[in-house]
């Protein structure tokens, strides 16, 4: 098969990782890609806003599946653009991102269908939202309607905060509020592939948001995971399919827009269960990059099935073992940072065994790697417990010469404590 990949971060090296190794391959393109992805597929330039243009190119060169990474061109409805065409594309239709493109949507879509959230209200202007906030009381969250890049919530733990979350949202012209009950509890990351009807469970995992050690400082997009995750027993797993996985594909099948893709559940595993802290619509990143390590079987089969209705009678195998990736990151990062900086040592800490490094933000120039993005690089190990693939990662991280890049040291810390026999 030809496949085209879109995207350019960590998330899509670990699927271009494994898409390559699948035997259906001929041949991989990704647009746009990284320097790290290069060693994997053929970069194209293509513009991926420019339906017209992904649907010629994927014409032009026989393309029988298109893999879309992120959210911005889900949203944007290549998905809808690409079937229209004729062309087999793996990710939801643009009515279906909904669930990740709006939290309101998805909000009125869980109390409807009963499924175990945290209360909300919602707001199109500040003075009824700070009214509410001052009954509800602290902390509470805030949060953006709409897509945010993980950086449109506020966990206020104070009234004060909470009030100026929303003078910060209500800035502009057409802004609209979400603001929750604060729920207290383990976070862990849940992905299931959906074929319209059915869904097939992907191994569970759990990740790091906050930039430095002892999980401080500010949000991120993810600066490390690991899987499995301990919360997620074979219970809580079969609860949250029952009360919030399998409830919402029947609720989008009945509104007439079925979902099709890979559904990622954010979760807070409270002392009554599993509740949704909110949907994205694609592969988490960096838990994909600790999922591909961990999957034993062929991926694009699975992808096929989803997109054809046929996930009913399939399965996956994954490695027993744990995966870990720990996310290094420009000095700065979450803030402002430095791009062409040169990273050393690579080759070298790849032969750590059991390690994977995926670029997330890099670019070659000549013989270099250069860093190129906030998150740069990924350095992915499994073991034969998380302690183990953790000590592997930081093997491998302290080979890589690159001073002007930072790493937490205590990515899977609550797992490790478990495995050591204290309580997380
Ligand atoms: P979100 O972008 O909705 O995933 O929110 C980002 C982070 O804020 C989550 O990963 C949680 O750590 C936290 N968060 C969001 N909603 C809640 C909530 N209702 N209660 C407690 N924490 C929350
Ligand atoms: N790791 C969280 C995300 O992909 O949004």
């Amino acid at each position: 098969m030809n496949i085209l990949l879109i995207g350019s971060g960590g998330r899509e090296h670990a699927l271009a990782w494994k898409i390559a190794a699948s035997p259906l391959l001929t041949k991989l393109w990704c647009a746009p890609g990284n320097a790290g992805i290069a060693r994997e597929a053929e970069r194209v330039a293509l513009d991926v806003a420019d339906h017209g243009a992904v649907i010629a190119f994927c014409r032009a060169n026989m393309v029988d599946l298109v893999v879309v990474g992120p959210e911005a061109p889900l949203a944007a409805g290549i998905v809808d653009d690409l079937a229209a065409a004729g062309i087999k594309a793996f990710g939801p239709s643009k009515a279906a991102s909904q669930l990740e493109s709006s939290k309101g949507f998805t909000k009125d879509l869980c109390r409807a269908s009963n499924i175990p959230t945290a209360g909300y209200e919602r707001f199109s202007d500040a003075a009824a939202a700070k009214d509410y906030i001052r009954r509800q009381g602290a902390p509470i969250v805030v949060k953006a309607d709409g897509l945010a890049a993980g950086k449109g919530v506020t966990v206020a733990m104070t009234l004060a905060e909470a009030e100026s979350a929303i003078d910060a949202l209500f800035t502009g012209a057409g802004a609209e509020a979400v603001v929750e009950e604060f729920m207290e509890g383990e976070e862990a990351s849940f992905f299931v592939l959906c074929d319209g009807e059915h869904a097939l469970p992907l191994a569970t995992a759990q990740d790091h948001k906050r930039a430095y050690d002892g999980d401080k400082g500010p949000n991120t997009g993810g600066m490390g995971a690991y899987s499995p995750a301990p919360v997620m027993t074979d219970a809580m797993i079969a609860r949250t399919m029952d009360e919030i996985i399998m409830p919402t594909l029947r609720a989008m099948k009945a509104k007439g827009m079925p979902y099709k893709g890979v559904l990622f559940a954010g979760l807070m595993i409270t002392k009554n269960g599993p509740k949704l802290i909110e949907y994205n619509v694609r592969f988490g990143d960096p838990e994909t990059q600790v999922l591909m390590l961990r999957l034993m079987s062929d991926l694009v089969p699975a992808l096929l099935a989803a997109i054809d209705g046929e996930l009913q009678h399939f399965s996956l195998r994954w490695f027993p073992e744990p995966a870990l990736t720990v996310v290094m990151a420009a000095q700065g990062y979450p803030g402002d940072y430095a791009k062409g900086t040169r990273i050393e040592g690579l080759d070298e800490a790849a032969k750590v065994e059991g390690v994977e490094i995926f670029h997330a933000g890099t670019k070659a120039e000549g013989d270099d790697i250069l860093a190129n993005g906030g998150r740069v690089l990924n350095v992915t190990a499994s073991g034969a417990s998380v302690g183990e693939a953790q000590r592997r990662a930081y093997q491998a991280i302290d080979r890589i010469k690159w001073p002007q890049g930072f790493c937490r040291r205590d990515i899977g810390w609550q797992a490790i404590k478990r495995e050591k026999g204290g309580k997380a």
